[in-house]
């Protein structure tokens, strides 16, 4: 007998016929009905127990957090609240639980409390359907890339270059930490270290991305990027997954044109095939909204977020328009906002940001254009002299979801704006290369993927949209 899902025999096919299920008890009520979940769905399956038929010893062992194998007839419900049930025939209790020490008790916990218990969490229905929409971004992900002709490239996590100047990085080293070799000058000596010089992990696949970009034309990566700085907010991560193509041959337009599809693509795929564990997470968004003061709580339901999303053309906006906007708009003149933004060159804080998706433009935005000096080196001077083609595309309730630039393909623009931030030529010699031998026009963008499942789940903390998160002290698992 072919052991089936929860999903599939949720489904009825199987009806009046002898199938087996094996799961974990939920609930176990009245000494008669099992709730039942394999992770295959936010739904559980009600097992219905012939109690006076059943020894004792085993209904004892029927508790909460149980892993269990039940055969049984599938047959429509007698009671409310589901249209099929199982009539158990025979249970098997293949591992007990323990009701008593069992954290996942059948009430409401903390995300608090499950971040310490995050080995059990996904056994809870707000984690496993958070889990279920994350693995289903990341099948989306693949699928937009594969059917529009990307090479999926993997980038070193491992890297000897330190110049890509995204953040702090980790140190990997094989030297005797407490006893390291050192040079003349009571430096350490990274010579004698693993890999002959010093090494980190990596903080973006880009460089490396576009070596590749460079000759197979389109390519994008998916992988772990590592920062070290020590910002503990709800939409940091020290470790966390970057999706990054990059394009031969494409300009800054044709860069928000790419993230702009890209991300309407895997919203609606989610919409199209998760449409259940969406509409649950969208009753707990409403539930925790309902504790909140109304001018806080939002407009739109999660999944009213979502399709607005994939419906709307994402507004374009310069880096100059933003700061008439900013310096301009009520909380900048109040002194509001944590940092006044004065003139022209101001950084954006994330406050400035929120106010402009959130308040201001009340969609997502594409800012591009931005003042070189705030930006990466590697980013297109424009003719003007002061501003760099880069891009960030803002989110509601997020703020920066995608970072990326049409890439300075000129060579001696490039090595001049190196040379003026101290980056070794010598260091980047095979990124220099590239504008030595065919050099083009390039773009990419990178994707932090923890920001989209949270945009996409609705969950308020980015320790709580990734299996087992990495934070300043805190690397537990
Ligand atoms: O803006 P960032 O730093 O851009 C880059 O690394 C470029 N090399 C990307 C490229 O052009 N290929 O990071 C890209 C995105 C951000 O927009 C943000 O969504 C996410 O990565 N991100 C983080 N997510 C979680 N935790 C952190 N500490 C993050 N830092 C950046
Ligand atoms: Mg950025």
């Amino acid at each position: 007998m072919k052991s089936l899902s929860v999903s599939e025999l949720l489904k009825g096919e199987q009806l009046l016929q002898e199938i087996t299920i094996k799961g974990w008890v939920r609930t176990f009520r009245a000494n008669r009905f099992i709730a039942l979940n394999d992770g295959s769905t936010i739904n559980n399956i009600q097992c219905v127990v012939d109690f006076e038929n059943t020894d004792e010893t085993v209904l004892k062992r029927i508790t909460t957090g149980a892993a269990v194998a039940i055969t049984g007839t599938l047959i429509e419900s007698q009671g409310k609240g589901q249209s099929v049930e199982i009539e158990v025939k025979t249970i098997d209790i293949l591992g007990d639980s323990d009701p008593e020490t069992y954290p996942i008790q059948p009430k409401k916990h903390s995300f608090e409390f499950l971040r310490e218990n995050a080995h059990l969490r996904t056994r809870t229905n707000t984690f496993s359907a958070v889990m279920r929409l994350r693995s289903s971004l990341s099948f989306a992900i693949h699928n937009y890339f594969n059917q529009n002709n990307f090479y999926y490239m993997h980038t070193p996590i491992i890297t000897g270059s330190d110049a890509e100047g995204a953040g702090e990085m980790f140190q990997v080293t094989g030297l005797d930490v407490k006893n390291p070799p050192l040079n003349d000058g009571g430096a350490i000596d990274y010579s004698k270290d693993f890999f002959g010089k010093e090494t980190n992990l990596t903080v973006s696949g880009q460089l490396e991305a576009e070596t590749y970009a460079m000759s197979l034309g389109k390519v994008y990566t998916f992988g772990p990027t590592f920062r070290a700085e020590n910002s503990n907010t709800s939409r940091h991560l020290s470790e966390f997954w970057m999706i990054e193509p990059e394009v031969a041959f494409m300009d800054l337009a044709g860069n928000m044109d790419l993230a702009e599809d890209f991300l309407k693509s895997v919203i609606n795929h989610i919409l199209e095939n998760n449409k259940e564990d969406l509409e649950f997470l969208e009753q707990r968004l409403l539930d925790e909204e309902k504790s909140k003061p109304q001018k806080e709580r939002s407009e739109l339901s999660l999944i009213e977020k979502l399709k607005f999303v994939a419906d709307n053309n994402f507004k374009r906006v310069s880096y100059t328009e933003a700061i008439d906007i900013l310096k301009n708009c009520k909380p900048n003149k109040k002194k509001k906002f944590n940092y006044i933004i004065e003139e022209w060159g101001a950084d954006l804080q994330s406050e400035h940001e929120r106010y402009l998706v959130e308040k201001h433009f009340k969609c997502p935005v594409i800012l591009f254009d931005y003042p070189a000096n705030i930006k990466a080196f590697y980013m297109r001077l424009n003719d003007d002299g002061k501003t760099v083609r880069a891009m960030d595309i803002l989110f509601p309730g997020i703020g920066e979801m995608v970072g990326g630039a049409q890439r300075e393909e000129r060579l001696d623009v490039l090595i001049e704006k190196m040379k003026a931030i101290g980056i070794d030529e010598k260091e980047l010699w095979w990124y220099t290369d590239l504008r030595k031998y065919g050099s083009a026009v390039h773009s990419g963008f990178g994707l932090g993927f923890e920001r989209l499942v949270m945009f996409a789940t609705g969950m308020g903390n980015i320790r709580d949209v990734i299996p087992f998160p990495r934070t300043p002290q805190n690397a537990e698992f």
